[in-house]
């Protein structure tokens, strides 16, 4: 084979296993934006927009097209329209992609979901539930006002090309629940 013949088949060889691997990441990054766009939608309440612009600002999430649908609570994904996957979410279980099971056998399944207590979870103390420590029994050793200072800061942003984006900080300190 003349040298022009062997670099040929090479580069031949290398398009071939690019296309190959491309073809084998494609339903990985479809799957994760439809079931990370489901969630974010249909738990959370994000907008798609905003996610887009959050947490799916990213190579090559940005070229992802997303399409919602709130009839019945999907979200499908595509790159370049290719290998196309969709979540979908259940009320009460979260959303799922669809894998093994076909759609139809996902919304088939019964589970025997449980009840919510009739409390107020927000009246029992971190970590059984919400409640944050009263004012009086923070702790005396920690000055407040540096703590909460602390805390705005991780919420700014200095670097508008590496964005931080905190969400929620929570402040857990001798078991208890200080600032959140
Ligand atoms: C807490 O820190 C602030 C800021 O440094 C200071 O002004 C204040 O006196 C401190 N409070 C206590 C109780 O030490």
């Amino acid at each position: 084979m003349s040298m022009q013949g062997i670099i040929l088949s090479v580069v031949i060889l290398l398009f071939a296993y690019g296309i190959h691997y491309c073809w084998l990441l494609l339903p990985i990054i479809n799957g994760y934006g439809a079931k990370y766009m489901c969630s974010s939608i249909f738990i959370v309440g994000y907008s798609e927009r905003q996610q887009r612009t959050e947490d799916l600002d990213m190579f090559p999430m940005k070229y992802v097209t997303f399409t919602v649908n709130t009839n019945d609570l999907s979200v499908s994904a595509s790159l370049f329209r290719f290998a196309q996957r969709k979540a979908i979410y259940r009320n009460g279980l979260g959303a799922i992609l669809i894998s093994e099971l076909t759609e139809d056998q996902i919304h088939a399944q019964t589970f025997n979901k449980p009840i919510s207590p009739d409390i107020n979870q927000d009246n029992i103390p971190w970590s059984m539930d919400n409640k944050l420590d009263d004012d009086d029994c923070f702790p005396s050793n920690i000055n407040q006002t540096l703590l909460q200072g602390a805390i705005n800061n991780l919420f700014i942003e200095r670097d508008p090309t590496k964005l931080i984006r905190t969400r929620a900080i929570v402040i857990s300190y001798d078991v208890k629940l200080i600032a959140e």
